[in-house]
């Protein structure tokens, strides 16, 4: 008899805790829960078995995996080929950036992004694709892009760039898997309340504070548009309306008046 499960990356806080917490929860209001397991990854372990304790409505598994290191995804990869559960939802929340000028950053704030934020994600989506079945509705993967990745951003360039990489690998993935019958959803959203800006900051800022403090939106409110995006199919999820404008002004104004724009971003 399968385990249903649903695997979560960056389940340890932000954007992938609200996930992590909404389908313990749900009754089939957000997704097609539910699920037997939850597999919770990130590095911090004391973090995971917090929520392993504290999270009740399902199983919550914690995966303690760095997903800079090709060992990390092994970890995932081997407990999948030994245990071998049926895997309704991926997503894909783990993903960082450092903020900077590239000439002023280590080796290491650029690998490790990129190693994150796009390898990562690419190599854990085809380890999880086989395992991936229908039951209680189409099997779904959730890929935490951003608006960061409409435009080119100076004094985030890498981020940006890994987050463009996110949304076109999405869009490629989910006409290679259609076949399957499995939805790839690529969530593109603004700023939002977590420990992101702090971590991009290195401690500088805890939250947005230029004219962005204005449109940071809830994790929780994400994750919940997230799921039901993913339910329905959608390819790509644009959120808020604010990041709809500029998705749409990404498209029409030249490079340069976008660099001036993005340019000034803190
Ligand atoms: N917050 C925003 O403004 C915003 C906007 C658009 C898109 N996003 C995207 O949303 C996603 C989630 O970010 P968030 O806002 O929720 O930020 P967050 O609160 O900093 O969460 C990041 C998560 O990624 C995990 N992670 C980081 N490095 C890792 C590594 N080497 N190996 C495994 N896990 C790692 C962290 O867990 P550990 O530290 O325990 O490993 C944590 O659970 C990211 O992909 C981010 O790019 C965020």
């Amino acid at each position: 008899m399968y385990r249903r499960i649903a695997i979560i990356t960056g389940a340890s806080s932000g954007i992938g805790k609200a996930f992590l917490e909404l389908l313990a929860r749900d009754n089939g209001d957000l997704y097609n829960t539910p699920f037997d397991e939850i597999w919770a990854v990130a590095r911090r372990e004391e973090v995971l078995a917090g929520l392993a304790s504290s999270v009740e409505g399902v199983k919550i598994v914690p995966v303690a995996a760095d997903l800079s290191e090709i060992s990390g995804i092994k970890t995932i990869e081997d407990k999948l080929k030994s245990e071998e559960p049926k895997v309704g939802l991926l997503i894909n929340s783990a993903g960082m950036g450092i903020k900077g000028t590239v000439m002023d950053k280590p080796d290491s704030a650029i690998t490790d992004t990129i190693s994150i934020n796009c390898t990562a994600l690419s190599l854990l989506t085809r380890a999880v694709v086989p395992f991936m079945k229908s039951g209680n509705g189409k099997p779904g993967i959730i890929n935490i892009a951003s608006s960061a990745g409409f435009i080119p951003q100076p004094n985030f360039a890498v981020y940006a760039a890994s987050k463009s990489y996110v949304i076109s690998f999405s869009r490629a993935m989910s006409y290679e898997l259609k076949p399957l019958g499995i939805n790839v959803t690529a969530v593109c959203p603004g700023p939002v309340r977590t420990d992101f800006q702090r971590r991009a900051t290195e401690g500088r800022e805890d939250d947005f504070t230029d004219w962005r403090k204005n449109f940071v939106e809830d994790p929780v409110k994400i994750a919940t548009v997230s799921l039901k995006a993913s339910r329905k199919g959608k390819r790509m999820l644009v959120y808020p309306f604010s990041q709809k404008c500029l998705h749409l002004a990404s498209k029409f104004f030249p490079t340069s008046g976008i660099l001036c724009f993005s340019g000034n971003l803190k």
